[in-house]
């Protein structure tokens, strides 16, 4: 079956789709998006992600062109037509189309939506960790903002890519932030530790529900900053992002993390978050 996009309340081929050459989210980078995961048809945490989605757009003075509520009941419509049981939602929402001017004019916003199958995810106890590079935190000050302008995230990915690493970690001031595309962990005795979000670090749904769950087994949840010497001491690292749910980290630019394999404690982590994302998604 071909695969279908929602565009500004129609359900069209994703292939017949088209956005204008003026739409600001093309020549400006002047919007914000989302990234879903799907379970057995289901969209996990769409609440939270949905709230974000609105708090983004507040944040570059874009409203939501449709009621929340009403967005999830289009997506609803949608998962009922399109065949992507397990796999992910990409929601982008952009200023809309307006001769080019970096002053904003009277738009209509351009909001779509599609789903895409994903990889099954990797067992955490057979899984080999992944690779981490640090580069320097370049980005803008608002990453709390979920904005479509990645490109200092995709240079830093495809420098990690080219030194044989997984995912990229910024620093700043000797800080760790969070990574080109997931938030970034530390469990130091039965802390679960991770930089608070803000200027330079997105609210990750993921990292929330962490964060949540932690107590569940007996860890304190801690948002401080850390910096990379604490990091490369902590009993285990990890990585958490939608589509990736955990992944743990076993090597640090050129030093391996003492570890050949999960940490008990992400292990554990993993296990209750499998266990909320099986209730919410049965
Ligand atoms: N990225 N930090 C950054 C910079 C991210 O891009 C992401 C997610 C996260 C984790 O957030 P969440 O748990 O809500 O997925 C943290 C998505 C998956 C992406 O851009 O594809």
């Amino acid at each position: 079956m071909a695969e279908l996009v929602w565009m500004n309340g129609e359900i069209v081929p994703l292939a017949d789709a088209r956005v204008g050459i003026e739409d600001r989210g093309f020549q400006f980078a002047d919007g914000v998006y989302e990234v879903i995961r799907l379970y057995n048809h289901k969209p996990f945490a769409l609440d939270l992600h949905l709230q974000r989605l609105q708090k983004s757009a507040a944040g570059i003075q874009l409203a939501v062109p449709i009621a929340i509520p009403a967005l999830a009941a289009e997506i609803g419509k949608f998962l009922a037509r399109a065949s992507v049981p397990d796999g992910m939602i990409y929601l982008q929402l952009t200023r809309g189309c307006a001769p080019r001017s970096h002053a904003f004019s009277q738009t209509k916003a351009t909001l779509l939506f599609y789903a895409r199958t994903l990889p099954p995810l990797t067992d955490l106890t057979t899984s080999e960790g992944v690779k981490l590079i640090t580069v320097p935190d370049e980005r803008w000050k608002r990453c709390w903002i979920k904005s479509i302008a990645l490109l200092p995230n995709v240079l830093a990915k495809n420098q990690a890519l080219a030194g044989g690493a997984d995912e990229a970690v910024f620093i700043e001031n000797e800080i760790v932030t969070e990574c080109s595309a997931s938030n970034i962990f530390a469990v130091i005795g039965q802390r679960l530790v991770t930089h608070p979000v803000g200027p330079k670090v997105l609210p990750g749904i993921t990292r929330a529900i962490l964060l949540d769950l932690a107590a569940k087994i007996g860890l304190t949840a801690e948002e401080r900053p850390l910096r990379e010497a604490e990091m490369l001491h902590a009993d285990e690292l990890f990585i958490t992002s939608t589509t990736r749910e955990i992944s743990w980290v076993a090597r640090w630019n050129d030093r391996n993390i003492d570890q050949s394999r999960c940490g008990p404690v992400t292990l554990k982590l993993n296990a209750v978050l499998r266990e909320r994302v099986q209730r919410e998604t049965a």
